[in-house]
Order: structure tokens, then C-alpha cells, then sequence
């Protein structure tokens, strides 16, 4: 299959990360075409553990050309210090390696200031982002004010484009109640880091393209996940990019024709980070069990997560959105020791009516979960590495999520190692 998307299906934090490591074993190509450094893609290898935050999960395999798309922005002081640590490793002679398209929006202080700003004044409606400037980097792509990567190789034109932008930034800042920043000394730190930078610059739509005109397999890593999308999500609760597959598409700029296979990755329960809707959240002792069993922490903010139930109406709508062709279920692990376990396959209105569809405004706040209960199973799985040797009840579980969301599980997960990941 030369082109698969692979996508959280949830709200983020499904495991996408060691899901495209694993993947990426057989890829030419490893793709990341939205969100920015707001990711935190775990990985563990050899009993290491690395969080990576602009680079594709692909690093790891060495055969691998990873590449940052157009569609994501890029904030340079965070890329520039992951790139050091990657080839600190050894896992980067050569920088060709690592490629970032010349046209991705840059992050810039004042995108981080803003969002900072933003969310201390919001109160209670305050979305709880990760902080890291990632809202208003976008607003200004929109916007057409955005500094493209490419850029920082024109130190003049660099420098004027700032200043022009910064008199408009300052103005909301001091609106805001921030202090002003200066234009110079963002200028000075930018350029700094632009030889190490423009190593991995160029022209990554075309060299796409041209892999999967020569046949080769490129594995695109979404961010986030699909109820985070800014269009398609629990709005305004939301990331600020499209999260769903379909923009593997135009981040990068290839044709929807090209896409052969569509994986939607799932925790075996549910978490989010930030505010917002969650209807089958737990806030007792179940959800800080799932949370301790899970280490539900966020990868970028070490916040702590919220917990809850599988959720199969917002999964079946979620998997529409993205129109996967096949599952992938993390953290079957995490649920061991429950003797029966709660699963939400429809919501009750606040009218009293019952539904499977998720509503179509996203406003899951007016949405009461109804559970099936089905059985638990009790042992650490652990250290199996057979889809076979999985207990029953395990198969049963995987099976209703299968039957009511209506798409095959391909692949389970069983514990954060590369070799906790089983095919079915
Ligand atoms: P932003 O993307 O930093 O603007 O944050 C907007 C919302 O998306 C917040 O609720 C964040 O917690 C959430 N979010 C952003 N990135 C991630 C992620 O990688 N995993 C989970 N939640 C995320």
C-alpha cells in the first residue's frame, strides 16, 4: 500500500507515534502535515524513551526520509533543538534525512505571547492549549501574514517582513496586557538558527509527489486527533488545524486519489487534555485508576489527563470523518484487572431521545452516555506478542468495537515497547 493516513480517531494522545515508528519499518517516507510542536509523539525503543514534538515518529528507522509539510508550523527554536539532539544520537548523518518544506508557517514569539494572553483572560472559557503559540501561528497563515521557513535564508528581507509585522502584534499585545517584544532581538535569535535550519529545506511537495509516482510507501503521521479539528471537532474546544485525514492531503499538496488506506488510531478507553466536552469522563476512583495504570500525562504540558470510558459514538463518527479502512487499538493493556468494563454505544438527549449519531452542532456538554457493560479480563497482557494468545474476553471487546463502528481492527497494542504492537 503505497499511501496510508494514519489519524487519531479520539482527542489526541492515542498512540499514533509508536504506531508510525512500527509502521515505518517498511516505509520510504514518513510525512507529518499539520499541527505543530502542540504534539508530543512518544516513542520507546531499546528501552528508551524519546517524546518528539516537530520531527516525524519515523526518525528511529534509519532507512526512513522524514518530512515536515507545508501545512505544519514550525516553530524553529523548538525544531532546531530536537534536530541537535537527533543527531547527538548519531541519527542524523545526513541531514537530507530530515526534510521541511520552505513554505511551513513559522511560530513566532508573538504567536506564543498571544496564545499565552488569550487563554489568562478567557476565565472559564479558556480552551486550555498547550500554549505553545500554535492558534494564532495559523490565524496568521489564514491571514496571509504568515513568515514561511524559507525565509530565515533571507536575512533582509527576513528582518523588514518582522518589523512590518511586529508594530500590528505589539499593538494587541499591549491590548492584552503583555509586554511588547522587540523585533531586533527576535530577528537576532531566528537568524542564528537559520544555517542549521535551511540544511532541511526544500521543496518536499514535489519530492512526495515523486515517491509515490516511483511507487514508494509514505506513511502520513497526523497530530492530535479527529474531535481536535478545527472545523470538524468539539468546537470551540479545538486544535487549531484540520485534523483529519483528508488533510494529509492538503498539507502537503497531493491529490485525495493518492491516499490507499486510512488507519484511525484508538486508546481502548478515552482521554483529553485541555477544556472541553467529554461525556463518558470519570472524575472517581475508575479514572484515576486508568490514569496512573495509563501514565495519562501529557507529553508536551505533563498535564494530567482526563480519563474515561471507550466512547463508540463519538469513534463511529470519528471514523466516518476520516473514512478509515482499518483500526488500530492502544493500550488494551491499561484495562487489565477490571472485571467488567463500561463501553458508550449511544447518548441520551437532554429531550429524552436516544441516539447513536453524534449531534451535529459537537456540543457533547448536552450528551448523557448510555453503557453496555461487557466482561473485563483480569491478567497482564502485557508481555503477549500473539493476537492469539490474547484472552477471550479481549477478542469480545475488540469485536464490538469492530461491529458497531464498522471497520476491521487491524492492530492492537500492548504496552509502549516496538514489540507490544500486534497485528490481528
Ligand atoms: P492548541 O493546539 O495548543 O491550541 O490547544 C488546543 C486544544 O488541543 C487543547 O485542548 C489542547 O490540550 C489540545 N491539544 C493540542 N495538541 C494536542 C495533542 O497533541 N494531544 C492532545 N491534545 C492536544
Amino acid at each position: 500500500m503505497p499511501a496510508t493516513v494514519v489519524v487519531g480517531v479520539q482527542w489526541g494522545d492515542e498512540g499514533k507515534g509508536k504506531i508510525v515508528d512500527s509502521a515505518a519499518e517498511s516505509a520510504n517516507m514518513v510525512v507529518r502535515f499539520q499541527g505543530g510542536n502542540n504534539a508530543g509523539h512518544t516513542l520507546v525503543v531499546g528501552g528508551r524513551k524519546r517524546v518528539l514534538h516537530l520531527v516525524p515518529s519515523g526518525i528511529l528507522q534509519s532507512h526512513a526520509t522524514c518530512i515536515v509539510g507545508p501545512g505544519v508550523v514550525v516553530d524553529p527554536r523548538v525544531f532546531a533543538e530536537e534536530i541537535a539532539a537527533i543527531e547527538a544520537e548519531g541519527l542524523l548523518p545526513d541531514p537530507r534525512r530530515l526534510l521541511v518544506s520552505a513554505r511551513a508557517p513559522l511560530v513566532m514569539p508573538y504567536h506564543c505571547a498571544l496564545d499565552h494572553l488569550r487563554e489568562a483572560r478567557a476565565g472559564d472559557g479558556r480552551i486550555g492549549t498547550t500554549g505553545r503559540g500554535i492558534g494564532p501561528a495559523y490565524e496568521d497563515l489564514v491571514g496571509r501574514r504568515a513568515i514561511p521557513y524559507g525565509l530565515l535564508g533571507e536575512p533582509d528581507a527576513f528582518r523588514a517582513r518582522l518589523h512590518g509585522l511586529l508594530e500590528e502584534k505589539n499593538a494587541l499585545i499591549g491590548h492584552l496586557g503583555g509586554d511588547p517584544l522587540n523585533a531586533d532581538a527576535i530577528a537576532e535569535e531566528y537568524l542564528a538558527l537559520a544555517p542549521a535550519l535551511l540544511r532541511h529545506s526544500a521543496d518536499v511537495t514535489a519530492e512526495t509527489q515523486d515517491a509515490l509516482e516511483a511507487g514508494q510507501e509514505v506513511l502520513f503521521e497526523g497530530a492530535q486527533g479527529t474531535l481536535l479539528d478545527v472545523l470538524h471537532g468539539t468546537v470551540p474546544f479545538v486544535t487549531s488545524s484540520h485534523t483529519i485525514a483528508a488533510a494529509a492531503c492538503t498539507g502537503l499538496g497531493i491529490g485525495p486519489g493518492r491516499i490507499d488506506r486510512v488507519v484511525g488510531v484508538t486508546k481502548a478507553y478515552t482521554t483529553r487534555v485541555g477544556e472541553g466536552p467529554f461525556p463518558t469522563e470519570l472524575e472517581g476512583e475508575v479514572g484515576e485508576r486508568l490514569r496512573s495504570a495509563g501514565g495519562e500525562f501529557g507529553a508536551t504540558t505533563g498535564r494530567p489527563r482526563r480519563c474515561g470510558w471507550l466512547d463508540l459514538v463519538a469513534l463511529r463518527h470519528a471514523s466516518a470523518l476520516n473514512g478509515c479502512t482499518e483500526l488500530v487499538v492502544t493500550k488494551l493493556d491499561v484495562l487489565s484487572g477490571f472485571e467488567s468494563l463500561q463501553i458508550c454505544t449511544k447518548y441520551r438527549l437532554p429531550d429524552g431521545s436516544i441516539t447513536r449519531r453524534f449531534p451535529p452542532s459537537g456540543n457533547l456538554g448536552d450528551c448523557e452516555p448510555l453503557y453496555e457493560a461487557v466482561g473485563g479480563w483480569m491478567e497482564d497482557i502485557s508481555d503477549i506478542r500473539e493476537v492469539s494468545a490474547l484472552p477471550g474476553a479481549v477478542h469480545a471487546f475488540i469485536e464490538r468495537m469492530e461491529s458497531e463502528v464498522g471497520v476491521p481492527v487491524r492492530t492492537v497494542s500492548v504496552g509502549p515497547e516496538r514489540e507490544a504492537t500486534l497485528r490481528c
